[in-house]
This record gives structure tokens, C-alpha cells and sequence, in this order.
């Protein structure tokens, strides 16, 4: 199965995404006569063969979609192996990367492959991906995964210390990426990793400290424009929501009520505010209170975790000199 080749139906073989509800996604790769099992009951693989993806399709208690298994589904489903990167920051990388059809990337660490299977997507079919990690076990599973998905004439991943060893690939690339904990070690190897034209970099560190360290290395390296974005998503909810009409003239009568020649003796001021508490609000109590209901977009009461901080960066041809 090709991930980024759209197809209608679904093969003995396809990865499948089984989505139950927002928060419960699984991906499954369609096996005869195998069975996934749900809080909906037994989905059986049989059942997903032949039919259009985006269907529903009956479990033993429930139903279920099964999806096409696009970069972001693959980012919420994917087998951890690592801390990976969501959408949020994922979509702003590609942005400020400048990514297009045709770019030639550099990324380490490869980690799970959530970013790598994004820069795939944004650089395909002309581009290509080289992507590093020094974790062995990782890079074969990730090998094994692209090659599952059908990625391997856009991405080459392979086992090497990019902080100790640099890049070994030279002049080609448009854009450059680092997650990793010491991404300073690594920019003084870029130099030569970028076409002589130059080129964007992006790094991801979780702790401030990490990116002043790593803007004194982009500096030192004479790269510009570099600038740090924290990206933090917040998700609104709309809901109709019922708020009471502030009554201007009730406030106006008020004040004008108010003995003016009294409001010099404090004390006299407080004695007043005192007295028409006792008696209520000291607005008239007959007076209903209107509201009005609306559409809004309701903010969320928490805020968002902290991922990590973006830095990003041009590399000149001058900065070579
Ligand atoms: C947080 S993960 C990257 C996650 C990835 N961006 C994703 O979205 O799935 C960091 C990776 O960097 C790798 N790494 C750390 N230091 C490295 C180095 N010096 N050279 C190559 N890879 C390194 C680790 O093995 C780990 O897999």
C-alpha cells in the first residue's frame, strides 16, 4: 500500500485506520480471517475486505469507521517509540521550512517517523527525505514502516550520530531539521548539507535553555533571521451560551440619583452603599433581568501543555564566507 496514493477500496494487506471516536483511533492491517477486538466487539478483518474506506462497518457491538490512513491519522495511531511531534508544530515546521514538492530535507533524530511521514507527504514525489537516528532498534522498525507504506523511493533512513558525525550527505539539502537534545552540536555540520543556493533550518527543544544554546550556534554559524515560536493549540468550543443584558439606563439612574453634595463626605458615601444594601441590590428588584442567547466560541478552561519551542533560521550562500 502506497500511503500518500489515495485508493478507494480496501485489500487484504492495506493499513486501516479503525476509528471508534475522536479519542480512540487504532490503525490495523487488514489480515483474512484475523479479528480486532473493541469496546464495540470483534471487528472482523473479513468484513473491512472490499469495502470503500471512509465506511462503517458492523462489529459484533457496534460499528465502526474504517479510514484511509493519512499522515495526521498515522501521527495520533502510531506506535510510540519516542515523544513525536503533533500537528500543531508539525504544520507550522513544514510553513517555515518552505516545503514543497520537489525539497530535499535532512531530519534527525527519526524517532517514531510522525514528522518524517509529514515531510514525506509535503516533498512528494519529487523530493527526498534523509533521515537520521542513532538508536538502532528505531531505525529498523521505522525502515520496516516506510517500506510498509509504500515510502521508500522518497526516504532514506539510516543509523548514524548526527552530533559526533554530521550529515554524510553534502549540497543537497533545501531544508534542515533537528530533534534531538543537542541540536547545537549538530549546526556546525550543516554548513555543508545545504545546496550552495542555502537554505531553512528548524529545531525543536522542549527547554528554553536548549534553544538559547542553539541560537548562539545558528549565530556563531552566521545564519539569519532567526526567530523562536512556541506553538500552543487551542481548541475552542462552539456552543450556544446565554448572557444577561447589562441595563445602561439602570446604571445611569443610579448614579444620577446619587446625592452629589454627600459624595465629598466619604463617610456619609459608605452610610448610603450600607442602607441600600440592606434593602437589596439597590437597583430596583422589579426590574427583570434580560439576557440573550448567542453562538460563541468558548475558550478551553485549561491551559495547553507545552510541547517545545520552534527555532528557525536562513542559511545564506554569503554564510559560507
Ligand atoms: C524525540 S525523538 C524524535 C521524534 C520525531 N521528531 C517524531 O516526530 O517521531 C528524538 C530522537 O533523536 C534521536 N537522537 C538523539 N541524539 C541523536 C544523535 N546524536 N544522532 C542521531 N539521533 C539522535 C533519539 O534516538 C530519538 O529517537
Amino acid at each position: 500500500m502506497n500511503l500518500f496514493k489515495y485508493k478507494d477500496i480496501i485489500e487484504e494487506g492495506d493499513l486501516v485506520i479503525v476509528y471508534l471516536d475522536v479519542r480512540h483511533l487504532y490503525p490495523i492491517t487488514i489480515k483474512k480471517d484475523e479479528v480486532f477486538q473493541s469496546k464495540y466487539g470483534a471487528l472482523k478483518h473479513n468484513d473491512c475486505i472490499g469495502k470503500k474506506f471512509g465506511s462503517v462497518v458492523s462489529c459484533t457491538k457496534g460499528w465502526v469507521y474504517v479510514l484511509f490512513p493519512t499522515p495526521e491519522l498515522w501521527t495520533v495511531t502510531l506506535p510510540h517509540r519516542t515523544q513525536i511531534l503533533y500537528a500543531a508544530d508539525i504544520s507550522l515546521i513544514i510553513l517555515q521550512l518552505d516545503l514543497k514538492p520537489g525539497s530535499i530535507v535532512c531530519e534527525a533524530g527519526t524517532g517514531s517517523g510522525s514528522l518524517s511521514h509529514a515531510l514525506i507527504r509535503a516533498i512528494a514525489p519529487s523530493g527526498f527525505l534523509y533521515t537520521f537516528d542513532f538508536h538502532e532498534q528505531r531505525v529498523e522498525v521505522v525502515r520496516n514502516e516506510f517500506e510498509a507504506h509504500g515510502l521508500n523511493s522518497f526516504v532514506k533512513v539510516e543509523h548514524r550520530d548526527v552530533c559526533s558525525d554530521g550529515f554524510n550527505v553534502e549540497e543537497v539539502a533545501d531544508a534542515v531539521f533537528l530533534d534531538l537534545p543537542n541540536p547545537w552540536d549538530v549546526i556546525p555540520f550543516t554548513a555543508k548539507t545545504f545546496k550552495p543556493t542555502g537554505g531553512r533550518i528548524c529545531t525543536f527543544s522542549p527547554c528554553i535553555e536548549q534553544v538559547q544554546r542553539t541560537c548562539i550556534a545558528l549565530q556563531e554559524c552566521k545564519f539569519q533571521d532567526i526567530v523562536t515560536v512556541e506553538c500552543l493549540q487551542r481548541i475552542y468550543d462552539v456552543k450556544r451560551i446565554t448572557q444577561s443584558i447589562i441595563n445602561f439606563d439602570n446604571t445611569k439612574n443610579d448614579d444620577t440619583s446619587f446625592d452629589k453634595s454627600k459624595d465629598d463626605e466619604g463617610d456619609d458615601v459608605e452610610e448610603q452603599e450600607q442602607s441600600s444594601n440592606k434593602n437589596g441590590s439597590g437597583h430596583n428588584p422589579q426590574k427583570e433581568i434580560e439576557t440573550v442567547t448567542h453562538w460563541a466560541a468558548v475558550p478551553p478552561l485549561q491551559t495547553p501543555g507545552h510541547t517545545g519551542y520552534l527555532t528557525y533560521a536562513s542559511f545564506m550562500p554569503s554564510c559560507k564566507s
